[in-house]
């Protein structure tokens, strides 16, 4: 059921079910954080290995303070000026945090989502949620309640309509606990921004399969059904594949064949408007059932870096 009743929603929660929640980045699949049923329930319907642990979604610092066991400065820094927003820190976790949560690792990934709904409904609650991006794990994460819909309808008690995420892209990682800041995960809040608050650039740990550090983040993610190509030359790639069903995801002021079903990230170039319709138009693309998806490269700067990781994971196949 898809509806704005946010008692409702709070209701199903407080019973230990799960409910689509609409944040600014991407549609999340929340559970009550401190009840472990609950958050077994969540790894389960999106299918997604017990080892992949969930970030906690909090309505305030002062929440944020209660799960963590120290908040250094640089972590109060970023969170000043990006809560509510597509940030999440890594910080060392207070025992109340369960285990399953973190995966048995003592850090905890923690954040203030920014869109309306979800503060509000964090509002009526006296729990942290976990949630995860609201996607069967590996496919493509939902910008809207009608991706979650299509997907989890099902096997969630209520989906939370907000529209479609305004970001579009998940949240940046940050891990605070060392001496210094580094990115672990690209996301929806720019390095620069991050640089010009902390007053250095923060190194980038993004993970592999094999890393700790975040380990959800495997190689092959946010894959849609069909063969995905990322290029830097889509006429190129498109001669060498002009036999097959075709379609395009392209960026800037450019249109080819028109007989290709193609979409555009952003004509103006605008980075914010391309991540916004990054993963809604990777699923429009999918749906058309090609072949191939051929995807151009966005500029390497500003948010187009967290866009191209996300689409580089989806091409690795
Ligand atoms: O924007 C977002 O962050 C969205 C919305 C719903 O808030 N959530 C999201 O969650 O993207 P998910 O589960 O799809 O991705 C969370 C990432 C995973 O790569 C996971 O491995 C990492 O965060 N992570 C979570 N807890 C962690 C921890 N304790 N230590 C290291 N990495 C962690
Ligand atoms: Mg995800």
């Amino acid at each position: 059921m898809i509806g704005h009743d946010i008692l409702l929603a709070a209701e199903k929660l407080r019973q230990g079910l799960t409910v689509g929640i609409p944040t600014e980045t991407v549609y999340g699949l929340a559970g009550n954080a401190l009840n472990e049923e609950a958050v077994v329930s969540i790894f389960k319907i999106k299918n997604r290995p017990f080892f992949d642990p969930l970030i906690l979604h909090v309505k305030d610092i002062e929440s944020v303070k209660k799960y963590v066991r120290n908040f250094p400065e640089s972590a109060e820094q970023l969170a000043e000026k990006f809560w509510p927003g597509p940030l999440t820190l890594l910080l060392y976790k207070s025992d109340l945090v369960p285990d399953i949560v973190t995966s048995g690792s003592d850090l905890v990934a923690i954040r203030i989502p920014r869109h309306p709904l979800t503060l509000a409904l964090l509002n009526e609650i006296d729990f942290p949620i976990a949630a995860p991006s609201a996607n069967p794990f590996g496919y493509i994460s939902p910008t809207k309640a009608e991706h979650v819909e299509l997907q989890l309808g099902d096997k969630v008690s209520y989906i939370l309509d907000g529209g479609s995420s305004d970001v579009g892209i998940e949240s940046t990682i940050v891990n605070c606990t060392g001496e210094k800041s580094e990115i672990v995960r690209l996301g929806g809040l720019s390095i620069d921004a991050i640089s010009q608050t902390i007053g250095y650039t923060p190194t980038l740990n993004i993970s592999k399969n094999s890393n700790p550090l975040a380990p959800g983040q495997l190689d092959k993610h946010y894959s849609p059904h069909a063969k995905f190509i990322l290029t830097d030359n889509i006429e190129e790639t498109l001669l060498l594949h002009r036999h097959q069903k075709v379609a395009l995801l392209t960026y800037g002021d450019k249109t080819y064949d028109a007989d290709i079903y193609q979409l555009n990230l952003s004509k103006s170039e605008s980075l914010e408007e391309a991540a916004r319709n990054l993963f809604h138009y990777m699923r429009l693309l999918d749906n058309y059932n090609p072949e191939l998806i051929i995807s151009c490269k966005l500029p390497s700067f500003g948010l187009g870096l967290a866009i191209n990781d996300r689409l580089s994971r989806a091409s690795n196949n």
